[in-house]
């Protein structure tokens, strides 16, 4: 039978829980000195910071990163699908959108991982269309090795040189593997 966290269906444990939620505290304290003292937050009406997690593999990396801050924020959740074969490359669309309007707000837009730049550019261009106070992106992953289109990303958790399928802490393999703790590596006898 599997190990119920599925690790011996790894080809290596990339990060594990401890490296990650390491990661997770410098980047929240990162973000709250920006906001707080460097001079990020932009809001006239001085609101909360809006962390808004993209479904559905955003949603663990959020959990924890909003658990994080000393400072009062807010999230919301959106959800987003890439189109299928046939369409034009990097084709975007909105399947939830946020609840409240985000203008003249601070929002900070949390990924799990980056790795075309094409959800994040489509993402930019609709949230900056609202007229927000601030957008910028954070991500724990950044797949450098896949980028197809120029992107700007604030914050990164883990820059990945190699083009590697990983899964766990948030991110799936057909639905699967999500709730991992640690982000690892899935052996290749397991993508079918
Ligand atoms: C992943 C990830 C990003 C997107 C990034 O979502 O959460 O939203 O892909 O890819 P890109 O840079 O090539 O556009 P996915 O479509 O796998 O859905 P999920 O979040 O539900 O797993």
């Amino acid at each position: 039978m599997d190990s119920p966290q599925f690790e011996d269906r790894m080809a290596k444990i990339l990060f594990p829980k401890e490296e990650i939620l390491q990661r997770v505290k410098v980047i929240a304290a990162q973000i709250t000195t920006d906001y707080t003292q460097n001079g990020f937050a932009k809001d006239p009406k001085d609101r909360p910071l809006l962390l808004v997690g993209v479904l559905r593999g955003a949603l663990v990396f959020l959990a924890d990163l909003a658990r994080r801050f000393p400072i009062p924020v807010e999230y919301d959740l959106i959800s987003v699908s890439s189109y299928g074969n046939g369409t034009a490359p990097g084709a975007v669309r909105l399947v939830k959108d946020l609840e409240k309007p985000i203008e003249g707000r601070d929002v900070l837009l949390v990924e799990d991982i980056i790795d075309t730049g094409y959800t994040i550019e489509y993402l930019r261009r609709s949230f900056t269309a609202r007229n927000p106070a601030s957008f910028r992106v954070c991500t724990l992953v950044d797949k450098v090795a896949r980028r197809e289109t120029p992107t700007t990303i604030d914050y990164t958790g883990f820059a990945l040189e190699e083009d590697e399928f990983i899964v766990g802490y948030g991110m799936d393999y057909a639905e699967l593997y999500r709730n991992l703790p640690y982000i690892g590596v899935l052996k290749t006898e397991w993508i079918g």
